[in-house]
């Protein structure tokens, strides 16, 4: 390439980067407070964070709409209308006191690199869609990817009638939001309309930063298995029962909850699992809690380990319940195999990696991915691009611009050379 060439390249990578990290910025002041990110599935700041990414798709130059579930929904033709795409993209929910990279920074990038492309005039041979998942982190309805779900086609009606902690159904949300529920079938897509699924999302651990890299080529998405436990005892007058007649739920929960820590602790394979709420009624002062829900998130390297550990976890802590004398009923919300990146698009993947002057570094995803939903719809490939301390789920979440900008490079490389699978 010419200096001049070069420079002119660099100076639009560069502002790519800019404008990333100014639009990361401007999303993550959408939240339920301003003191804490949360922007929740099917709420108002989730209404107003869509509306504004559908503004920065038709920036770039692509059609857009919100789907039937509220994925926000970008197209950007080829070089005739109606070819097939590659679908690119992440999420627009959110956890609680969340980080504002987690999801927004695939999308983002992705809008960009289509921008890029809108700015040159340049067509591909395939089509591009966007799209910006609805919920990914399953944090208001329990059951979790419910926009990738939606768009494979596997979407689980009877989600529709679950409810949130203020006892608002999915359904009614939906209504609230603008959707109908009845429809929710029309997001789906057929797999022949796509070419593969591609994300880019931030890592969310330390590898990348520990092997001082940018960017990393993900090889598989593990599977999760995520429980809803409900411990009932007897509520009675914190002053007057005897300890030795409780039967106090909030206790045999605590229990449980170091059981599941130690089982986990002692597993020398990978395992990992997080009680990550917990409800306590009636939940006052002077009153023996009588019933507790709490949930339980557990994750391993293989599928088949995770299954033995989620048996022993719930024998464990059936028997601890049993001691107790509490009810214990257990609801699994989630399960999830490990979803292997298509090796055919890991090799594009690779190329462009190395195209940038980057290390290639294979890494497996530890978080979930709308890739797990997707890969029934289409062969799936990520990207991981390096986050601060490997922090995610907090809001110290952190990506350097300079990392940006190398994981935006790399998907506009990886889109201008795509080749679909023969
Ligand atoms: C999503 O972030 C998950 O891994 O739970
Ligand atoms: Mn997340
Ligand atoms: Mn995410």
């Amino acid at each position: 390439m010419s200096e001049t060439k070069a420079a002119v390249a660099e100076t639009r990578l560069i502002s790519l980067g800019d404008e990333i990290v100014a639009r990361i910025n401007q999303l993550g002041a959408i939240s339920e407070t301003p003191e804490h990110l949360a922007r929740i599935f099917l709420t108002a700041e989730h209404r107003v964070a869509a509306e504004l990414i559908l503004s920065w798709m038709r920036e770039a130059g692509m059609s857009a709409h919100l789907d039937a579930i509220g994925n926000v929904c970008g197209r950007y033709e080829g070089e005739r209308a109606n070819l097939p795409c590659l679908m690119l993209g992440s999420h627009y929910d959110t956890v609680r006191d969340a980080g504002k990279w987690d999801g927004p920074l695939g999308l983002i990038t992705a809008i960009a690199c289509v921008a890029d492309l809108n700015k040159r005039s340049k067509r591909l041979p395939f089509a591009i869609e966007v799209i910006g998942f609805a919920d990914e982190e399953g944090v208001r309805f329990a059951s979790t990817l419910l926009g990738s779900r939606a768009v494979a086609g596997t979407f689980v009606e009877s989600v529709l009638n679950s409810r949130d902690r203020a006892d608002v159904s999915m359904r009614e949300a939906m209504l609230q939001f603008g959707l109908d529920p009845e429809h929710v079938g029309a997001a789906a897509r057929a797999r022949r309309e796509l070419l593969a699924y591609v994300e880019l999302h931030i890592e969310q651990g330390p590898v990348l930063e520990q092997k001082n890299l940018p960017v990393g080529v993900v090889t598989a998405i593990a599977g999760a298995t995520r429980l809803a436990a409900h411990l009932t005892g007897m509520a009675g007058h914190a002053g007057t029962v005897p300890m030795a007649l409780r039967r106090d739920a909030l206790s045999g929960a605590a229990e449980c909850i170091v059981a599941i820590e130690e089982f986990c602790k002692t597993d020398q394979a990978g395992l990992v699992g997080t009680v990550g709420y917990i409800d306590a009624m009636p939940g006052a002062t002077n009153v023996i809690p009588g019933r507790v829900n709490f949930t339980i998130d557990i994750r391993a390297p293989t599928d088949g380990h995770r299954k033995l550990a989620v048996a022993d976890i719930v024998r464990r802590i059936e028997a601890i319940a049993k001691r107790r004398n509490l009810t214990l009923q257990i609801d699994v919300t989630h399960e999830n195999r490990t979803v292997p990146c298509a090796s055919w698009l890991k090799t594009q993947v690779a190329e462009a990696v190395a195209a940038e002057g980057y290390d290639v570094f294979e890494l497996p995803s530890g978080a979930g991915h709308d890739g797990m939903a997707m890969i029934d719809v289409a062969d799936v490939a990520m990207i991981f691009v390096r986050c601060r301390g490997g922090i995610s789920h907090h809001p110290d979440e952190h990506v350097e611009l300079a990392d940006a900008e190398a994981g935006a490079r790399v998907l506009l490389r990886l889109v201008e050379n795509f080749r679909p699978r023969d």
